[in-house]
């Protein structure tokens, strides 16, 4: 601190030999805190305002105990001094109850061992008097307290160790400093700037103000920017694969949606499980979305209830409050949909169009190492005329080879908005062994033909989960050290960008 620095400066004024002998003794003279002293001097050494010396001292201090038996004599003294005060003995209860406990624990052994005392029968009689015998522990004990601890020339290592192992005394250990002027003493320290400012260009002062030296040998500070998650960096990965494909990306910044667009748009049943509250999300404020495309709602209704364009519907009443539920988003097929109505009903008509998306979707499901309430979804999809299962497949391999998946297979699968649906399975190198990556399929007619596109208009598409490849990239076992309150950030800061190798 500015004071126990200026302090140590002042003290050295008094002349060119001026020296602080001790610190650890001066701090105390001068009632300051040590460690602040000690660090103000290696601050004021870095300017050579002081030079300084290191000093080792160690010494004894004594103990309570040690300092009772100062006062009041040894625990064996005190117990032959109660002997010979009894006469004849003393039984061991009356000489507790006369020099206490520990004194007689203590005093009686001693007593025995210097040959101060015996026993007769159950008494504990004296054999010397108190001329005859000089209380060694005491004089010890005080010569060595007189000595400020050191026992050099007063006592020999082997009486040191005695009264350590009586717990008398113990050593204590100190660094400290010997301080003197150093070669740019000045009783006020003048702080060196760190920075040249405009205010010492304006006023000159730069000419005469003291500058800190560089110190070109220190680590630079971390920067403290910020840093992309590890499934933001595979994001950006498969983004610019998917636009090197000539894919756009799909506005997927809104996660509520309404059943409509999520399942009836997909000509997914109302009765169907997963519209169930086990599986989905639904919003309680506001529980009903404002408004849906009126004329569009009406066929997606007619297409549910009473089929079209070659299906029979599924037969039951299509209830409006069921189709106006919000709910946050189970997939981002939900926004698909609404680009394909667009896409459909865009001024000028329809146009083939390649879209994609990544983005959050939730689900109610019961968390474990792999699961969790949310993930990303990755969805592609492309709408031209007569497309066929044939590119969808081909689309499929292209998009996998980019990132290094070669080996795929196929395995039909069901899910109400497309047929034939496809399961992709991947073979993955690394880890030697076949694991589902994704769901494919091409949209049906009973959800194009509502949204007005033309009849020979096919959709193919696909759906895979971010987290998946992103844990086989940076080879994350558990899904809670990828995503949630439980992630690393030192694990979001070390992560290597993503990069695919294109197999
Ligand atoms: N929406 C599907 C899912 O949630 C993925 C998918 C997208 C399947 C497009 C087929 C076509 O798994």
């Amino acid at each position: 601190s500015e004071v126990v620095e200026k302090a140590i400066l002042t003290h050295l004024s008094s002349g060119a030999d001026a020296k602080i002998d001790d610190t650890f003794v001066w701090a105390a003279a001068n009632k300051l805190d040590h460690n602040a002293v000690v660090g103000s001097v290696k601050s004021l050494l870095v300017d050579a305002y002081v030079s300084a010396e290191e000093l080792f001292t160690s010494f004894y201090t004594l103990s309570k105990e040690a300092q009772d038996v100062v006062e009041n004599g040894s625990q064996e003294m005190r117990v032959l001094a109660a002997l010979v005060e009894s006469g004849e003995g003393l039984s061991m209860p009356d000489l507790q109850a006369k020099v206490g406990k520990n004194v007689c624990k203590i005093g009686m052994g001693n007593c025995m061992k210097n040959k101060w005392a015996k026993k007769d029968g159950d008494k504990l009689v004296a054999l010397k008097t108190l001329e005859e015998v000089a209380d060694e522990t005491k004089d010890k004990l005080k010569a060595l307290q007189d000595a400020d601890g050191n026992p050099e020339g007063i006592m020999s290592d082997k009486e040191v160790t005695m009264l350590k192992k009586r717990k008398l005394v113990s050593l204590v250990k100190r660094n400290s400093f010997a301080v003197t002027r150093g070669e740019h003493y000045a009783p006020n320290r003048v702080k060196k700037a760190a920075d040249l400012t405009k205010e010492m260009l304006d006023s000159g002062a730069w000419k005469t103000t003291p500058f800190k030296p560089y110190n070109f040998l220190t680590v630079g500070e971390k920067v403290g920017g910020g840093y992309l998650h590890p499934l933001l960096k595979v994001r950006a990965e498969f983004r610019k694969i998917l636009m090197q494909m000539g894919f756009q990306e799909m506005p997927t910044n809104k996660w509520v949606e309404s059943s409509f667009w999520n399942f009836d748009s997909l000509f997914q049943p109302q009765s169907h499980p997963a519209r169930d509250a086990h599986d989905t999300f639904f919003i309680k404020e506001p529980a009903a979305t404002v408004s849906v495309p009126e004329d569009y709602y009406e066929r997606v209704k007619e297409m549910h209830e009473k089929g079209g364009s070659g299906s029979i519907g599924y037969r039951y009443d299509f209830k409006r409050e069921e189709a106006f539920k919000n709910l946050l988003r189970t997939h981002t097929t939900a926004v698909s949909s609404q680009m394909l109505y667009k896409l459909a009903n865009q001024p000028g008509g329809f146009k083939p169009a390649r879209y994609f998306s990544i983005d959050r979707v939730f689900r109610n499901e019961t968390m474990d190492a792999t699961h969790l309430c949310e993930f990303h979804q990755v969805e592609g999809l492309v709408a031209d005329y007569n497309l066929s299962l044939g590119d969808l497949i081909g689309t499929i391999e292209t998009f996998f080879k980019k990132i290094g998946i070669t080996q795929l297979r196929f395995k039909p699968a069901f899910n109400p908005y497309t047929e034939p649906s496809m399961e992709i399975f991947g073979y993955h190198p690394d880890l030697k062994k076949w694991t589902e990556i994704g769901n494919s399929g091409m949209f049906r007619p009973e959800m194009l033909a509502p949204m007005g596109l033309p009849e020979n208009v096919r959709v193919i598409a696909w759906g895979l989960s971010l987290e998946r490849p992103t844990m086989i990239k940076y080879r994350i076992k558990n899904i809670r050290d990828l995503f949630g309150h439980k992630v690393e950030m030192a694990r979001t800061r070390t992560a290597p960008i993503c990069r695919f190798e294109e197999a």
